[in-house]
């Protein structure tokens, strides 16, 4: 299977969980892509007006995965305007990871797995599965049981 790991990151911890996720999935068989989705400048978390530098084409992959930080208790901005942006994910099977710095609850992991989601499912993604890394905690056990969970989904 064609798999597209979809990457926005910053400090390059969510690029490096799909480094992670990539060397297990394609031991597993598939084609795996990591693309990166890059802005040009630097992105306030609370902005709406990003312009991209690399907005990846998703349309050639038959599963996906996408990856964000979260920032300000949300989505970050960029991966949220990236994906409002995409045309259709129709017919394709979807993954939706996040990492975050804070170990405690209500802290955006889950607000911003909700938020891919629903974006996702409104371009007719279907969603397989989502996860959450903390970065500042365990985040070994964190990314090894995300590096199991999704090497199921395809
Ligand atoms: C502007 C900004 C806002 C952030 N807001 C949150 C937050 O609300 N909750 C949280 O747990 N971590 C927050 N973080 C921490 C990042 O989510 C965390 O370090 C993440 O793993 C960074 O991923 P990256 O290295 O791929 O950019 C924030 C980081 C930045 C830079």
């Amino acid at each position: 299977m064609e798999i597209g790991i979809i990457v926005y990151s910053q400090t390059e911890h969510t690029y490096s969980v799909a480094e992670n996720l990539q060397e297990k999935l394609v031991a597993a068989g598939h084609t795996v892509n990591i693309e990166r989705v890059t802005t040009a400048g630097e992105v306030k978390s609370n902005s709406k007006d990003i312009n991209f530098k690399n907005k990846p084409d998703i349309q050639g992959y038959d599963s996906i995965i996408f990856g964000s930080p979260v920032h300000a208790f949300n989505l970050a901005p960029a991966m949220k305007a990236y994906l409002e942006q995409i045309p259709s994910l129709q017919d394709k099977k979807i993954a939706c990871y996040v990492t975050k710095g804070l170990p405690f609850h209500r802290t955006g992991g889950n607000q911003a797995i909700s938020q891919m989601k629903k974006l996702c499912q409104s371009k007719g993604g279907t969603i397989m599965g989502t996860g959450i890394v903390v970065w500042r905690g365990g985040r070994g056990k964190d990314i090894s049981e995300l590096v199991q969970k999704f090497s199921r989904l395809f």
